[in-house]
Parts: C-alpha cells; sequence; structure tokens
C-alpha cells in the first residue's frame, strides 16, 4: 500500500514521540508499505516568532506570513523542525530524505490571498522525485514550504500541503496525525465517520475551527481529488499507525 502521512507539529517536539513514530514507520515499510511524510511545526514556529518578539495572527487557522518572516519559516520548518525528524527517523532505521517543495520543482504554489502574506496556494506537485525516492526505499520527509514562480518561496499549510501531494501520488491512504482524537462533534465526542458533505457543516457550523477547519478543507479536498479513505487520528496513541491501516484504531474517517 501507498500511504502520505501527515505529522502534525505537536507530535515533533518531544525525541521520545519522534522515535515512537520513526519505530512505527519502519514497520510499515517492512511490511513493504511505501510511505511519504509531510510535516508541520507550527508550535514551534510561533516560538521561534514569539523570540523575536513577532506575535502570529491566524486566519482561519492560516498563519498570517509577511516576507519578513519567511526567513524565520525556511529555519524553523525547512530547517530544525525538518533536520531533527530525519536524524529520529535514521535512527529508527529509516533511509528518511529531508526535503521541501522546492526541492526538484515537486511543490509550487502561488500567493493565496494578500492579506495571509507569503502563505501559498499549492498549484501542481510533480511526484517525480517523491515517486523515485519511495522506489528505491527511502522515505522523503517533506517540510511544508513550496516554491513559486521566479524564485518565489511559499508557507503552505502542511495539510494542505499534504493533501496535494496525496493527490498527485495517488495514494491509497491518507493519515492526518494530530494531537486530538478526531474530529469533534459539538459535544466533544470523535466523529467516526464523515462524509465531505458533513465535514462541509462542521466548519459551516463553526464546529471545526481553526487548525480543524484547515485539516478537514484538505481533507476534503484530498476527496475531490480521488483519494478514498482519509484518516484524522491522535498521533500520540501507541501503534496508532498499524491500527489506522488495519481499521482496529479510533479516530474520523472520511470516504469517498
Ligand atoms: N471540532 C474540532 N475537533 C477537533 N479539533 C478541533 C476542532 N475544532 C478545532 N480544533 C482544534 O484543531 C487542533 C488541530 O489542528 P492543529 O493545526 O492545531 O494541529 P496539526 O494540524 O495536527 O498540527 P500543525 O498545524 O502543527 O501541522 C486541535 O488541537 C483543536 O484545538
Ligand atoms: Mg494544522
Amino acid at each position: 500500500m501507498r500511504l502520505l502521512v501527515k505529522l502534525g507539529g505537536t507530535l515533533l517536539e518531544t525525541a521520545e514521540r519522534r522515535t515512537s513514530l520513526g519505530v512505527q514507520l519502519k514497520r510499515l515499510f517492512g511490511e513493504g508499505h511505501e510511505v511519504v511524510v509531510v510535516h508541520g511545526g507550527g508550535k514551534r514556529l510561533s516560538r521561534y516568532l514569539a523570540g523575536l518578539e513577532h506575535e502570529s495572527e491566524f486566519i482561519r487557522g492560516l498563519r498570517v506570513t509577511p516576507p519578513e518572516i519567511l526567513d524565520a519559516v525556511l529555519r524553523v520548518l525547512a530547517g530544525s523542525v525538518n533536520r531533527q525528524l530525519v536524524a529520529d527517523f535514521q535512527a529508527s532505521g529509516l533511509q528518511a530524505v529531508g526535503l521541501t517543495g522546492i526541492d526538484a520543482g515537486c511543490v509550487q504554489a502561488s500567493q493565496l490571498d494578500p492579506r495571509l502574506g507569503q502563505v501559498g496556494k499549492v498549484e501542481r506537485v510533480d511526484p517525480t522525485l517523491l515517486n523515485r525516492l519511495s522506489r528505491d526505499g527511502y522515505l522523503p520527509t517533506v517540510a511544508c514550504v513550496a516554491g513559486g514562480d521566479s524564485g518565489a518561496i511559499y508557507n503552505v499549510n502542511a495539510d494542505q500541503m499534504a493533501a496535494a501531494c496525496a493527490a498527485a501520488l495517488g495514494v491509497d491512504r491518507l493519515v492526518f496525525l494530530t494531537d486530538v482524537g478526531g474530529v469533534l462533534d459539538v459535544g466533544g465526542q470523535v466523529i467516526k465517520r464523515l462524509e465531505s458533505a458533513d465535514a462541509r457543516s462542521l466548519i459551516d457550523g463553526k464546529i471545526a475551527i481553526g487548525g480543524m477547519e484547515a485539516k478537514l478543507t484538505a481533507a476534503i479536498d484530498a476527496i475531490r481529488q480521488g483519494i478514498h479513505r482519509v484518516s484524522i487520528v491522535n498521533g500520540h496513541e501507541a501503534d496508532i499507525l498499524a491500527r489506522t491501516l488495519n481499521g482496529t484504531g479510533a479516530g474520523t474517517e472520511l470516504r469517498a
């Protein structure tokens, strides 16, 4: 099976969690699965920016990215977060390769909205490099930064980046590992199954807000682009990847 795993930023905060993810991914490789990882790093970036006396503003879950903070975005997401993750994956016996959407032009974006600054909307994904790496047994580990026209660089919401890559790669499953048990309903209970229309209602009804609004929007997009199964599950749970694949895990599943 081919799968795309999106790792949320809070999962990357501790060495213990990164190692657990590495061990789980290594097991999937051992079972013959091909995996591509896309990661965020929002919390780490917020801390770094706070140290520079920049308070991030979010509009519907997307970080306003004025050009002067792009350097920090690259240092944190493509730099420390990506490098540390790759190092921990290597320690788990994976052949991890860290990259961004800029590399080999694999993810090209354009400005999403002038109010958001350098936030990118994915325009196209060229899966050639990612396909080659995964066919050769490497684990592509992609930070959510994309290239654009004339050398532009964009900060892309990691969920949107994951959905766009999943669609271009034609993966069998897209799994979002996050820091909550799944998509929660108005009473705070995990919703087990969702259709795109229900997900849209959760957004319109302001039940899914902020980061979850961004994630559901990306999930709906992935389904629209032909991905049959999208899971939103808690990455802190033990053995969550295997359990999500074999259907014994908790969390939310969107189906086409
Ligand atoms: N209805 C909802 N169900 C579940 N979580 C929700 C809901 N509405 C809002 N949220 C928030 O969405 C958050 C998940 O999105 P968030 O963007 O913070 O994480 P992530 O996407 O996994 O990480 P990153 O953005 O760093 O890649 C939850 O921690 C929760 O606070
Ligand atoms: Mg998020």
